[in-house]
């Protein structure tokens, strides 16, 4: 069956790619913005989630709806009042959608991106989507996310997208840590034990689409199998065809330079996507050497 589908926060790395995913799969696609100049363009609808302001059409003939917003997690320092933006890039964002979705009583299914990060870091055993929500900062943005988006098992199913870090030559951490690896200074992060979970860009928007079409609701974890950082940083010197330095980045001195961000990469969530691929879903990518070869 085909859908129409609006992608909030679809301008970025991800929702770029899924339009086009979703396009070639016979979808019609609507993108939701801020930037008003886009919007002279019929396929971008205007709203400015900050000031709970929204087109009176943003919903016009759209029944399923993908949620994509958020001030990027890694992109500044997590001071107070970037948490706070973390945090209101993307609730205020499904509350918004959620207020505006009630008057419009149309949409069949509601997909939220939310995060990977949402689990107990640093766990000997797989944690997956049966498990709690860990106690650390990540965790509980999460948790405060998916709370917003779960207001919408009122009018629909709700689809929790857990994505890992993205692998794309386009953006994420792929294209900042690729040239320390191709100069040849590239290395593992703290001990290099720690847990990384990834995902390609191209199973990421395909399980996307999957969640969709099927309307599978509930939580999935999208990710590629979990890797040491070390096991990684290895695969990521052997893709540029470079050494990695042996030693790793001392914890101190990342903890020094980045603060609290620092524990984004210095834990890491041990988990996998079973519960995704008893679906039916099957990944290209599924080891990291592949993935980056
Ligand atoms: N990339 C990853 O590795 C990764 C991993 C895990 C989870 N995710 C999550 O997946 C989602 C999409 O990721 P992405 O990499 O595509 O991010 P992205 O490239 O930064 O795009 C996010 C989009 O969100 C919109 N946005 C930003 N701040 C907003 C705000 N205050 N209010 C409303 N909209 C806002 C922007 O759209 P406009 O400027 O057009 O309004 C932007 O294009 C994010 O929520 C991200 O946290 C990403």
């Amino acid at each position: 069956m085909q859908h129409s589908i609006l992608i909030a926060g679809g301008t970025g790395l991800i929702g770029n790619l899924l339009s086009s995913t979703f396009e070639k799969a016979g979808h019609t696609v609507f993108i939701l913005t801020r930037n008003k100049a886009l919007c002279a363009d019929e396929k971008y609808r205007w709203w400015n989630p900050d000031q709970d302001e929204i087109s009176e059409h943003a919903l016009e003939g759209i029944d399923v709806i993908v949620n994509l917003c958020g001030a990027g997690i890694a992109d500044k320092p997590w001071t107070a009042k970037r948490k706070q933006e973390l945090l209101d890039s993307r609730v205020k964002p499904a509350n918004l959608l959620f207020k505006t979705a009630q008057k419009s009583g149309k949409i069949k299914q509601y997909i939220s991106a939310s995060g990977i990060n949402c689990y107990t870091v640093n766990t000997p055993n797989q944690v997956n989507e049966e498990d709690a929500y860990g106690t650390d900062y990540l965790s509980r943005l999460v948790h405060e996310w998916e709370h917003a988006a779960l207001q919408f098992e009122e009018l629909c199913p709700v689809s929790l997208l857990r994505i890992s870090a993205v692998l794309s030559e386009k953006g994420g951490a792929l294209k900042k840590l690729k040239p320390l690896f191709k100069w040849g200074v590239g290395s593992p992060l703290g001990t290099g034990k720690q847990p990384f979970t990834w995902v390609h860009e191209k199973d990421l928007v395909h399980a996307i689409l999957h969640i969709s079409e099927n309307q599978l609701a509930g939580a999935y974890n999208i990710c590629g199998k979990t890797v040491s950082n070390k096991i990684f940083s290895q695969a990521l010197a052997q893709s540029v065809k470079r050494w990695m330095l042996p030693v790793g980045v001392p914890s101190f001195l990342m903890k020094l330079m980045l603060g609290e961000m620092s524990e984004m990469l210095l834990n890491g969530v041990n988990t996998n996507a079973e519960k995704l691929k008893g679906t039916g879903f099957e990944f290209e990518f599924e080891e990291i050497e592949k993935a980056l070869s």
